[in-house]
């Protein structure tokens, strides 16, 4: 099944069912907390996490990461984990400084 590993959260390791999102994945059951200020509509951006390794392994963007990619609000080493899907293959990033949550411990 394909993963996703977030470096700095300890090198935590998600399995990524098909058609489910990143953030869906890093929110079901295993204590994970990660922003998604509007509620994962696509409309905020907090969501999005800085891919290091594997973004060939993605989803195309959806119409609203392309609106932020447009507006230089999402990054090209950036995704939405309120939208982007992991249809195979192995995905490596990290949560962003700026959305970091104040409960949740960061390794570097
Ligand atoms: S949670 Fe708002 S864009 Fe993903």
């Amino acid at each position: 099944m394909p993963k996703l590993t977030v470096q700095n959260l300890s090198g935590l390791e998600v399995k990524v069912a098909e058609g489910q999102t990143l953030l869906e994945a890093l929110l079901q059951g295993q204590g994970t907390d990660w922003m998604h200020a509007c509620g994962g509509k696509g409309r905020c951006t907090t969501c999005r996490i800085v891919v290091l390794q594997g973004m060939e392994h993605t989803a195309p963007l959806t119409a609203a990461e392309l609106r932020y990619r447009e507006k230089g609000r999402l990054q090209d080493n950036e995704r939405l984990t309120c939208q982007c899907t992991l249809p195979s293959g192995e995905v490596t990033g990290k949560v962003p400084e700026q959305t970091k949550l104040p409960h949740m411990s960061y390794s570097s």
